[in-house]
């Protein structure tokens, strides 16, 4: 029962559909299995879900569209290896929806400025970069520090995420506005605050009210932070 090679040259249309057909075949053996992440992402130490107080940092990070100047993803190669540090891994941004990679470059890749400044800095430079960077064309966002942030909405937020895949507990949740205080308040009792979400970085306060600031430089301060690379298997560029 084949069908003669011959045959299916001679006759467009059958070609066509059997065409079609090879190359469907191809395109799902390739991309079902993109479907479950799980299997596409390595596995990665030290990466956890966003603190509270970071994930409102990152959603005014995008509403102020600062990815329109800033990347944050650090290819492999060598220039961009010694200037912003390892190259970015999957998993670091397995709990971005969506991902910040960006496309243009207008500022430095922000994907390891985790840590790189005080958080002094940062205020200061958020207020007015030519103050720090005279030639800087970074617009000011002084505003930020006068806007209260809004939190009332925190559990929604990470109850959306979580139907993305991001694995926040109940208790996660429940206490999420207690973690988010504790975040922006240096005096605070951060115990629980750490153990859940290791390595965050405490921001000011000093008894005022959390401000859209307080939230963005939580979220800077711990951009490329979380992965130990000496405790990776993945080889270092330059060496
Ligand atoms: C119009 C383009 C533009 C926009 C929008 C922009 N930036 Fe920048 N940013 C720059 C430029 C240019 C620099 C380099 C000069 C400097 O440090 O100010 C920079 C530097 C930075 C740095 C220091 C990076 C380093 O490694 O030295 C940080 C952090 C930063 N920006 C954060 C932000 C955040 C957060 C936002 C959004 C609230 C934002 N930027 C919006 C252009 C921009």
């Amino acid at each position: 029962m084949f069908i003669r090679q011959d045959t299916i040259e001679k006759n467009a249309v059958l070609l066509l559909v059997l065409t079609l057909l090879t190359v469907a075949i191809g395109g799902i053996v390739e991309i079902v299995p993109l479907f479950t992440i799980e299997t596409t992402v390595e596995h990665v130490k030290g990466m956890r879900p966003y603190s509270p107080l970071e994930l409102r940092g990152r959603d005014i990070y995008i509403r102020e569209g600062c990815y329109v100047c800033h990347s944050q993803q650090i290819r492999a190669l060598r220039d961009e290896v010694e200037r912003y540090g390892h190259y970015s891994l999957a998993a670091e941004s397995m709990y971005d929806h969506p991902f910040q990679w960006g496309s243009k470059r207008i500022g430095p890749d922000l994907a390891r400025v985790g840590g790189k400044y005080s958080n002094d800095w940062h205020y200061a430079h958020l207020q007015n970069p030519q103050a720090l960077v005279p030639e800087s064309l970074m617009p000011r966002y002084a505003f930020l520090a006068e806007t209260k942030l809004r939190i009332d909405d925190i559990q929604a937020r990470m109850r959306v995420l979580r139907l993305e895949g991001v694995p926040y507990t109940d208790e996660d949740l429940a206490d999420a506005a207690a973690d988010l205080a504790a975040q922006a308040d240096p005096q605070a009792d951060d115990a629980a605050l750490v153990k859940r979400y290791p390595k965050a970085n405490l921001v000011q306060g000093n008894g005022r009210a959390v401000t859209e600031m307080d939230a963005l430089v939580a979220y800077l301060q711990m951009l490329g932070t979380l992965v130990d690379f000496a405790d990776t298997n993945s080889e270092r560029l330059q060496q």
